[in-house]
């Protein structure tokens, strides 16, 4: 083009700028819907998406957090801790469920402590005789440290060796001590012996980092780090269809590369990495906290250690997170690719009470306007009993500010018996008309950060998940902020929208 033109096109081009930055002032929208994916099970860990990472961690079904019941061989009973905790355990229940459940923190292969419902840990009573197990300490120790010793042909039959150096063996029904010596015929007339039955396991940050142990875990992780998730896949994403990922971090980033124990440093060059690919290939970012300190929900993907749910009780506790934030922002508030930063995934209600989040949001937001007046401040909604609009008077008096929802038909037994159709009808009336609900011309941006082309229905065919994807794409399209597929790689198939993309059943 000869040099002339450029004279008259530049005013245009001024003009237009003019007038676009006129209508994005106006709405307050971002300039474009966002088509992301999600990064999970790369910089936090995941077993379920990965499982292989576990592999080499010795007895590696019982890693923290696990739940395990104990059935007395001798009565036929399953221990408990009376009233869920607080005062004896007993072995008088035939229906083992929570207050049967005794959730591990892992020492090391064979020594554990064991958290009852309440929160109590299990020990020896050191008021009493010394002999009666009892669940009243809040905090864990030598007298609440037991080995778990597994019948060398059946890893199911236990005996519990506690801190006296004797076996715990069941009395009566509501009397167990620490009393017996000696070795055992592993026989249904031996007090000592329990089946153990596994009734949850975690695979998460914690769960890996401490079952392998400091130095194995920084190998192993390093080498997932690098491998799970190249450069190569921020190309593969730019060019299909996408122009954002959504990066699940964990809080121990930033301390790296030094962080606090059992978790291991790297994760924070890892997203050094990601950044720098997403701005080679013109992706956006979103910053997202899926593990806050203390844990927000007790799921094994917010780095939980035992399934407790202790984030947010403490005000050091939230001001913790914020320094999180603080740091993640301000490392990368001058990235070109730095379009969101999430406070906080799937904070779970009643648990995290609206009050408490309030608190964080507000204090997380002021964070994130320190160091960027551009990038949007993401805020999950509570999971579990909450009002979907519950934070629209916080979210709504601040600029850039969007609403985190997740949509899957899965994770309640709503969906258990829906057919394909029923599933489709559901995304086209249901998730249609709740996010109509939140997506508002003066409230915050909507976000649908999660969702999948995976349902209960099983052996559909090919055309059932191409249908169902594209209903979802259709109504989460109409999203103001955007979406996020969960996620872009994982052993199951139609949780990876790389096979998804590739096999034909999602085009962009
Ligand atoms: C496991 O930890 C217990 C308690 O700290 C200790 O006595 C035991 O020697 C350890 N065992 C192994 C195999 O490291
Ligand atoms: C354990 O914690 C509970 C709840 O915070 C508290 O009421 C109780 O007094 C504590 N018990 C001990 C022995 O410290
Ligand atoms: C218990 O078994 C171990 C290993 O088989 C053996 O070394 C030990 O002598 C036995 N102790 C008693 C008291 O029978
Ligand atoms: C699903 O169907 C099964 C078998 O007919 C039935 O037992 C179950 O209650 C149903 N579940 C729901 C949530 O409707
Ligand atoms: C979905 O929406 C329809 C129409 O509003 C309603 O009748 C139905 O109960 C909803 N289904 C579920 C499972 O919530």
């Amino acid at each position: 083009m000869a040099s002339h033109s450029l004279i008259t096109w530049v005013p245009l081009f001024c003009f237009l700028s003019f007038l676009l930055s006129m209508s994005f002032a106006a709405r307050d929208t971002p300039n474009s819907l966002y088509k992301a994916v999600n990064l999970g099970g790369w910089i936090v860990t995941e077993g379920w998406i990965k499982p292989s990472l576990f592999d080499g961690i010795p007895n590696k079904d019982l890693l923290d957090g696990t739940q395990i019941q104990l059935k007395s061989v001798t009565q036929g009973k399953y221990l408990a801790a009376e009233s869920g905790g607080g005062t004896t355990i007993v072995a008088d229940r035939t229906n083992p469920s929570g207050w049967e459940s005794f959730s591990l923190w892992r020492l090391n292969q064979t020594s554990f402590q064991m958290r009852v419902f309440n929160g109590q840990f299990i020990g020896v009573d050191k008021q009493g005789q010394g002999v009666d197990l009892v669940a009243v300490s809040n905090t864990s120790g030598r007298w609440e440290t037991f080995e778990i010793v597994r019948k060398s042909d059946d890893l199911n039959r236990i005996r519990l060796k506690a801190p006296n150096g004797f076996f715990v063996q069941v009395k009566t029904e509501v009397l167990v001590t620490a009393d017996f010596a000696g070795n055992s015929s592993w026989g249904d007339n031996d007090p000592s012996v329990f089946v153990m039955r596994i009734a949850r396991t975690l695979q998460g940050e914690f769960q890996i980092t401490n079952g392998y142990g400091q130095e194995k875990a920084t190998q192993v992780l390093r080498e997932h780090w690098k491998s799970f998730i190249v450069e190569d896949d921020f190309k593969f994403v730019s060019q299909n269809g996408l122009n954002a990922v959504r990066i699940p971090v964990g809080w121990w980033i930033a301390s790296d590369p030094t962080p606090p124990w059992p978790f291991v440093g790297g994760s924070l060059e890892t997203l050094d990495n990601a950044f720098s690919w997403a701005e080679k290939y013109n992706l956006k970012v979103i910053v997202d906290l899926h593990a806050a300190p203390g844990s927000q929900n007790g799921w094994e993907h917010s780095g939980s250690r035992d399934g407790f749910q202790e984030w947010g009780k403490t005000d050091e506790n939230i001001q913790q997170t914020v320094n999180v934030i603080d740091f993640l922002t301000a490392r990368y508030a001058k990235s070109p690719s730095l379009i969101a930063v999430e406070l906080i995934n799937e904070p779970l209600s009643p648990g995290v009470s609206l009050d408490r989040l309030t608190k964080y949001y507000k204090a997380g937001y002021d964070v994130v306007r320190k160091h960027s007046s551009t990038a949007y401040v993401i805020m999950s909604n509570r999971l579990g009993p909450a009002n979907p609009m519950e934070l629209f008077p916080l979210a709504s008096g601040r600029t850039r500010t969007a609403i985190d929802v997740h949509y899957y038909n899965l994770f309640s037994s709503m969906f258990d018996n829906m057919t394909v159709q029923d599933n489709i009808n559901f995304i086209n009336t249901n998730r249609s008309s709740q996010l109509n609900a939140i997506t508002t011309s003066n409230g915050p941006e909507t976000f649908v950060g999660e969702w999948v082309a995976e349902w209960q229905v099983q052996g559909a065919a090919k055309e059932d998940y191409q249908r169902f994807a594209k209903a979802q794409l259709e109504v989460y399209g109409r999203a103001s902020f955007g979406w996020a597929y969960w996620g872009l790689k994982n052993v199951n198939n139609h949780w990876s929208l790389e096979w998804m993309i590739k096999n034909g059943y999602i085009t962009l």
